[in-house]
């Protein structure tokens, strides 16, 4: 029985945080680990120059983001573990994608507009079709199963409709991928508001951050008088009691909850026991990523290899999508 694809990818902006493992790379080792599926996980480094980025630090950045992928657990025995620019196939299918996406219909994803109000002076074609790429880096192997947070379902949802309109029309056989989700597929920030984001400054915090950083980022988490008969269901209270919950487990949450109802929650305590829980359960990732920078030649043949592995099937993708779609295509 053949194997069922997976792909996914994260944005070369630096480290990973909470939200990236916690909502997407637990679901990448999980399903690496499991032999029914074959996966593929990109540092996505293409994407990175939709939005303003700094270009002398970029190849960097996009290293640390294959290097915290491998302290995480990703193993490179049983996933290609690579990075998305060295597999040039994706642009290109990208932009034979794009002769079937309308202007309107990119402009109007939620997504895009986020980013033009992040960015006003910078909406570029690549943010446009920045969607039109991300369906590239899935279609290009066929992906059924993309282990991914839930902001990435509006995205996955137009790879779904670009997959269709191409079989339609040219008699691909790309299938309907579907999200792969996390139990904790929505992180939310320490600001009290929306998710945790790299781009949020004071909202996240990364994987291998100290213990001083961990308790200066939960420091700033905004909290109440820590008394009431309910508690919030949303804000900086209910974002650390669900914290809480991830790295103390439930019954620690239930006995936070009964102070906030009976004498008082004190926030001061709370957030010194979840910072020592946060680094102790973060302390096997920090002693890996050390390893591994120790080890720059392993990390550099895990990328090199990978890549081989992954042009091979995106160049077959792209061969017979083009020859599908009438272009002169040599065998
Ligand atoms: P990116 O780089 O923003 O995030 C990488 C992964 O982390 C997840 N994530 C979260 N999950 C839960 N809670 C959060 N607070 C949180 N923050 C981030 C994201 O959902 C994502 O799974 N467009 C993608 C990158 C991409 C991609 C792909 C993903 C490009 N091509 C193909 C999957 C398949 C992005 O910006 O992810």
């Amino acid at each position: 029985m053949s194997k069922t694809r997976v792909f996914s990818g994260t944005r070369a902006t630096g480290r990973l945080h909470l939200g990236n493992y916690f909502g997407a790379v637990k679901g990448y080792i999980d399903l690496q680990n499991d032999p029914k599926y074959d996966c593929i996980y990109m540092a996505v480094d293409v994407h990175t120059i939709t939005t303003p980025y700094d270009h002398r630090t970029l190849a960097q950045a996009t290293k640390e983001i294959i290097m915290d992928y491998l302290a995480a657990g990703l193993d490179p025995e049983k996933a290609v573990v690579t990075i998305q620019s060295l597999v040039p196939e994706h642009v290109e299918l990208a932009f034979l994608f794009a002769s079937i996406v309308s202007v309107a219909k990119m402009q109007h994803l939620p997504t895009f507009k986020d980013k033009v109000k992040q960015h006003p002076d910078n909406v570029t074609m690549a943010l446009l079709n920045y969607p039109t790429l991300m369906a590239a880096d899935i279609l290009a192997y066929k992906t059924e199963l993309v282990p991914a947070g839930l902001d990435q379902e509006p995205h996955i949802e137009v790879t779904r409709e670009i997959a269709r309109r191409m079989n339609d029309l040219y008699g691909t056989d790309f299938p309907e991928t579907k999200r792969f989700a996390t139990p904790a597929q929505y992180v939310p920030s320490l600001t009290g508001e929306g998710k945790m984001s790299k781009s949020v400054e004071g909202s996240s915090i990364n994987l291998t951050d100290d213990l001083a950083t961990i308790k200066k980022r939960l420091a700033s988490c905004p909290t109440d008088s820590g008394k009431g008969s309910t508690i919030p269901e949303k804000g900086g209270v209910a974002n650390l009691l669900t914290f809480v919950e991830i790295f103390q487990g439930s019954e620690r949450k239930k006995s936070y909850e009964a102070d906030y109802f009976g004498n008082g929650l004190r926030y001061g305590d709370l957030k010194a026991e979840l910072a020592e829980a946060i680094f102790d359960h973060l302390a096997p990732i920090r002693e890996k990523r050390l390893e591994l920078e120790k080890n720059p030649d392993y990390v550099n043949k895990v990328i090199k290899e990978g890549a081989e592995k992954a042009r091979a099937i995106a160049s077959a993708t792209l061969a017979e999508t083009k020859r599908k779609m009438g272009f002169y295509v040599q065998n």
